[in-house]
């Protein structure tokens, strides 16, 4: 007989999700954490603190429903123009995040990737997430590839630019789709963003030309396994129809 005790602790109702179906690939722009503190009354840093523990949710969830690949926007090429601080401790958490995370997503054999012009982030993080990023190189479970300093034109700039270095001298889609940061990585089928705002700030633009969009409006930091299952079960109800009938 479970005690009102029990009942409280146990698992929240999940919706029903056909496991014969699960997408592949879900991407996430993962959005809100500075309103999620500001309704606080705290400093931004500390929703983007909280918003780690929605991270390790998604990947032990995504993990769990057999999700093949999950890809998060963590830091966009245009993200720099935020203050110093912000992005600072930005990067600072990202350093702390792959370094702290590594023996969990070994455990639960995540293969770490990164998308992005990573050149650019400064040395320490750059050195930590290659490292974890190697150390991950041969797990077989989850892909879990984080977007940093990321931008979709840019990533469309630099695989023409790679192709004409190369000697490419006129390109077609499955020549630039062999260019792109994670050529070897299937679309996505999901894209989620959370906080409500209904954009692609430059997300994955080449990628999800046919991939399904799910808006939440909860902030990232609130982001947990049933939002992820809510997302799926709703994927599930479309008609993928990809220009045909
Ligand atoms: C998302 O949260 C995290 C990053 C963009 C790095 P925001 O920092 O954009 O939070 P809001 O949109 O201001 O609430
Ligand atoms: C997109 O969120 C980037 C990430 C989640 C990393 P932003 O908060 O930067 O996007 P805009 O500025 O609202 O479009
Ligand atoms: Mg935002």
């Amino acid at each position: 007989m479970p005690t009102l005790f029990s009942r409280r602790t146990s698992e929240p109702d999940l919706p029903i999700i056909d496991k014969s179906r699960i997408p592949a690939h879900i991407a996430i722009i993962m959005d809100g954490n500075g309103r999620w503190a500001k309704g606080r009354h705290l400093p931004r840093l500390l929703g983007h603190r909280a918003g780690i523990t929605s991270v390790r949710e998604a990947v032990k969830t995504a993990g769990e429903l057999g999700i093949k690949v999950l890809t998060l926007y963590a830091f966009s090429a245009e993200n720099w123009t935020r203050p110093t601080t912000e992005v600072q401790a930005l990067m600072r958490l990202l350093q702390e995040y792959v370094v702290r995370e590594l023996p969990e997503l070994q455990k639960k054999r995540v293969r770490l990737r990164a998308i992005g012009r990573l050149e650019a982030l400064p040395a320490g993080a750059q050195k930590k997430l290659t490292q974890a990023i190697e150390a991950t190189s041969q797990n077989k479970g989850l892909t879990l590839t984080l977007a940093l300093n990321y931008g979709g034109r840019q990533e469309i700039v630099d695989a023409c630019n790679r192709a004409l270095t190369d000697g490419h001298t006129s390109i077609d889609e499955k020549t630039l789709s062999n260019y792109l940061y994670a050529p070897d990585c299937p679309e996505p089928d999901l894209l989620i963003r959370t906080s409500g705002e209904m954009r692609l700030s430059n997300f994955l633009l080449w990628e999800c030309a046919y991939t399904e969009l799910y808006v939440t409006k909860t902030y990232w930091p609130d982001f947990r396994k049933r939002h992820l299952y809510e997302a799926v079960a709703e994927y599930q109800k479309r008609e993928r129809r990809f220009g045909g009938l």
